[in-house]
């Protein structure tokens, strides 16, 4: 039991590299997702404040400006340093993170922090290695090109993993030399408010990242409208990600990225090692509490094999160790909030009423937070609302097969892309599945190995755009051709 709970530090918004309140005054309550109870309150940011979040970016990015005139081997210094001071109060950092979101700590120490360290460090050593080409146009040209900054980047982020998911975003945008104004999830505004003070101690130059807690509607959707953002990246539901494009294009025709929602298949053929692929599709299901856009949420499996792989799944999801986040011999909290809540237990129902089999669980647990009991459906048809509708918690959808031609056309009929699995140790198998699905992301006898390096992003309804590798940086920074005339007369 890591029985200490952390002290919160910062609940303000930060602009400049200083803490304010918000212009009306007004705060926010952010819930302890363990118990429904409130942990403190937070200066709720407005249009207001984030006009004033962005003109203290504009300032930042000025020609001339401290920022403007850094060298790129000292923007990825910064990074580094950043990365460090992460690192250095990673314990803290993982304890307040599992507080607001409800993630075990564990899991955040293990998994979240060093995700996000790293992708601080990757782009670090990126700063300095962004260039441009030489182009042979025809004529007496010299053209070459200079990938420059994008400009003030909006950053919107949800709550299921704030710490990394901001990561993605920062880093890649502060290597190409942006300038950011960050809204954190209502949600999970803590960690964000935090990690403003290492933005602060590493060095930054005020205005470079200026974060502001607040409500979609209001503080998010006054990024995504606002003339002088430049940029929005956004990682949410694919019904915010459309709102998001709308107001770019009602605005200033905005770049926009979007990391959306998915209803990934995952696809189990019966050479696989049985032990291992139950496994396989337990984590990629379970994981976060089955609050991941990528969860395996609809898992495949061929007909010789699956009463016996729904029988070790039902075993292997009973020995989930449901609880308290801040004891160690937990993997799963509670979901998020009571929206998230009651849209899992509707699913539930829907299952139930429309034939499938509920194998184990099914219900809330207690009537304190927001825990649900891993929950199995078996017998799960294509047509049914559990096998179309991103869930987004613990609960899994055991459909059958029969043919590798029928369920790659049935993994595919989803309007989600974002990722997939197969679980089989024939190499064929694995690579005709890998390339016929439509999604960014195809694992092969493994799950959500998701790793700074690699590109990540949705075909179809589940994206935008690419974050993380080099490919991410591309969505952060704006190529610009300069064609110089050769002339002849020689002086
Ligand atoms: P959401 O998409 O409403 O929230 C994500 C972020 O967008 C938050 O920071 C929120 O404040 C902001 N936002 C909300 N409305 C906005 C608007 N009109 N303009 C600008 N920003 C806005 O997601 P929510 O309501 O938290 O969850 C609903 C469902 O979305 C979940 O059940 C899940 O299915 C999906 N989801 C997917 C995520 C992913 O990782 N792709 C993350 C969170 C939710
Ligand atoms: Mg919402």
């Amino acid at each position: 039991m890591s029985d200490e709970r952390p002290e919160i530090k910062y609940t303000k918004i930060f602009i400049d590299n200083e803490w304010r309140d918000s212009l009306s005054k007004k705060t926010f309550p952010t819930i302890n997702p363990s118990t429904g109870e409130k942990i403190c309150d937070v200066a709720e940011g407005d249009k207001a404040d984030v006009d004033e979040a962005v003109k203290a970016a504009q300032r930042a990015f000025e020609l001339g400006s401290e920022w403007r005139k850094m060298d790129a081997s000292q923007r990825g210094r910064l990074l580094s340093k950043l990365a460090d001071l992460i690192e250095r109060d990673r314990d803290y950092l993982a304890k307040l993170e599992s507080l607001d979101s409800g993630k075990p700590y564990n899991d955040t120490l293990n998994g979240d922090l060093p995700f996000a360290i790293k992708c601080y460090r990757y782009y670090a050593g990126f700063a300095d290695k962004i260039h441009g080409k030489t182009i042979p146009i025809d004529g007496d040209y010299f053209c070459y090109t200079r990938h420059e900054p994008v400009g003030v980047v909006g950053a919107i982020i949800p709550w299921n993993f704030p710490l990394v998911l901001q990561s993605w975003k920062l880093a890649p945008a502060l290597c190409c030399g942006n300038v950011v104004v960050m809204k954190p999830a209502e949600q999970t505004p803590l960690t964000a408010l935090y990690f403003a003070s290492l933005i602060k101690e590493a060095g930054f130059p005020p205005g470079v990242v200026n974060i502001v807690p607040g409500y979609g509607p209001t503080a998010g959707a006054a990024i995504s409208e606002h003339m002088n953002v430049d940029k929005v990246a956004f990682t949410g539901s694919t019904e915010v990600g459309k709102l998001i494009m709308q107001a770019a294009g009602k605005s200033n025709l905005k770049n926009v990225t979007l990391e959306l929602g998915g209803k990934s298949p995952i696809i189990v053929f019966a050479d696989a090692d049985l032990d291992e692929a139950v496994e396989v599709c337990h984590w990629a299901l379970f994981f976060n509490m089955g609050e991941c856009c990528t969860a395996g949420s609809r898992t495949f499996v061929e007909e010789s094999i699956y009463d016996e792989f729904v029988k070790r799944s039902v075993a292997r999801a009973r020995q989930r160790n449901v609880g308290d986040p801040f004891n160690l011999k937990v993997n799963q909290g509670p979901q998020i909030d009571g929206e998230q809540l009651t849209k899992i237990m509707d699913l539930i129902r829907s299952g139930k009423e429309e034939g499938a089999k509920l194998e184990c669980g099914g219900n809330r647990i207690g009537d304190k937070g927001f825990f649900v009991e891993p929950t199995v459906f078996s017998n799960v048809q294509d047509g049914m609302r559990i096998a179309k509708e991103e869930i987004f918690g613990p609960v899994q959808q055991i459909i059958k097969f029969k043919t590798l031609e029928e369920v790659v056309q049935r993994a595919n009929e989803t309007p989600y892309g974002l990722a997939a699995g197969v679980v089989t140790r024939d190499v064929n198998t694995a690579l005709t599945i890998s390339h016929s699905l439509r999604a960014g992301t195809i694992w092969v006898n493994c799950f959500h190995a998701t790793q700074s390096q690699a590109s990540f992003g949705g075909f179809k309804q589940s994206g935008v755009g690419r974050e993380l590798g080099e490919y991410g940086l591309q969505q952060y920074s704006e190529v610009k051709t300069v064609t110089i005339k050769i002339s002849e007369k020689n002086s």
